[in-house]
């Protein structure tokens, strides 16, 4: 059934990818971005790609009740799914205060003015960060949530807070999704990653190196307990989250209150696995040196998917070397992002 979903953060990352698929599912699309972490210009190459406009587009703070009341009262809002947050760890330790006023504070804003309006259905960006030094992998959604720093435990406390609002409103249906390490970007080219300053993330910093923006690569350490002694993640293509936002809309009148679950591949790659993989699909060399750890970083966080893959039928379809192809050709189409 085509729904109306409000999708805040829709022009970032993984929100533009998922107003794509959205669109391409027959939904109608609201977004509300502030663009603080992004541009404009993705929501024109979603509706591109699509080949259908975006119903709406308001330029709005998430934590703006009045904005939120105006969404709410102008669009037949049926579903929201809430990326808007800001994302970068190493930041939320330098300002903790703004990470859970805009994280928390965004999220308890939305979901007051939902409750306001009688809109029951939330998708919530969650985090694998949330496990944080996990010991024993691959991670279930029952393992224990322990968050080593404040990016993490915005999205562990807002968890709970949806939590408790699903207790005191017995209809509300929150989907709250565990994104493992997503990467990539649309396979048309048109949309990417496109962090402004040095990327926090390793895969936009392998695509800068490849177009000739950054030297090389430090590998933040080679001593740790895994086979090549650096770190092991698990990559998911973003086209594959996005589709899992998709999948999510299908399923949140399946059980009423909060339900978690993991979206991951089930597959780890070290940070050397990926240098290869990302030089064989790109053809570029990348230049890397070792260095010290990282602080924070945590040897492996692999996921255990099988939860979704048993509920909806959903598994991640696409491999590491199609995250790197993919990111590649976005990069080397747009060698500065989005900045004309
Ligand atoms: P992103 O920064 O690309 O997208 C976030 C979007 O939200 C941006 O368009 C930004 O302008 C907008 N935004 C930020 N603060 C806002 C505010 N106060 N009001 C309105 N809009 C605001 O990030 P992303 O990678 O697309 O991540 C989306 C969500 O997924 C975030 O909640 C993030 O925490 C979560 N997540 C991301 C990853 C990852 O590695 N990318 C992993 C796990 C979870
Ligand atoms: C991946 C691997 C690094 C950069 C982060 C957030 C997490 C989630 C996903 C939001 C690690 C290594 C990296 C570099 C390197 N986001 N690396 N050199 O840290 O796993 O997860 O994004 O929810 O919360 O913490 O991702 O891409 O930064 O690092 O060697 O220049 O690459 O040590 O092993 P991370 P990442």
């Amino acid at each position: 059934m085509p729904k109306t979903v409000l999708v805040t953060g829709g022009a970032g990352f993984i929100g533009s990818h998922t107003c794509v698929e959205l669109l391409r599912s027959g939904h109608e699309v609201v977004v509300l971005d502030d663009h603080s972490n992004s541009s404009p210009e993705a929501l024109e190459r979603v509706a591109k790609i699509a080949g259908r406009p975006i119903a709406a587009v308001h330029t709005a703070d998430v934590r703006d009740r009045r904005a939120l009341d105006e969404v709410f009262t102008s669009h037949p809002v049926d579903a929201v799914i809430h990326f808007a947050a800001k994302k970068a760890v190493g930041e939320s330790v330098r300002i903790p205060l703004t990470y859970y006023d805009i994280n928390v504070g965004g999220t308890t804003a939305l979901v007051a003015a939902m409750h306001d309006h009688g809109v029951h259905r939330l998708v919530f960006s969650s985090s694998c960060s949330i496990y944080g030094n996990a010991t024993v992998v691959p991670l279930t959604e029952e393992s224990p949530a322990a968050p080593t720093n404040p990016y993490a435990t915005t999205k562990w406390t807002c968890e709970q807070i949806l939590a408790d609002q699903c207790r005191h409103v017995p209809g509300l249906r929150v989907l709250a999704l565990r994104y493992f390490n997503p990467a990539g970007a649309h396979p048309s080219g048109l949309l990417g990653e496109d962090p402004s300053g040095v990327p926090n993330n390793i895969m936009p910093f392998l695509t800068q190196i490849a177009v000739g923006r950054r030297e090389e690569l430090s590998v933040f350490g080679d001593d740790y307990p895994t086979p090549d002694g650096t770190g092991i993640r698990d990559y998911i293509h973003v086209v594959d989250v996005a589709e899992g936002h998709v999948a999510a809309l299908d399923h949140l009148d399946d059980e009423p209150g909060l339900q978690v679950f993991n979206l991951g591949t089930g597959r780890g790659s070290s940070v050397l696995d990926l240098v290869r993989t990302f030089e064989e699909a790109s053809g570029q060399p990348i230049p890397h040196r070792i260095a010290p750890r990282r602080p924070g970083d945590v040897a492996e966080l692999v996921a255990d998917p099988s939860k979704v893959a048993a509920a909806w039928g959903w598994t991640a379809r696409r491999d590491l070397a199609a995250m790197c192809r993919d990111a590649w050709h976005f990069q080397q189409l747009n060698p500065y992002g989005y900045a004309p």
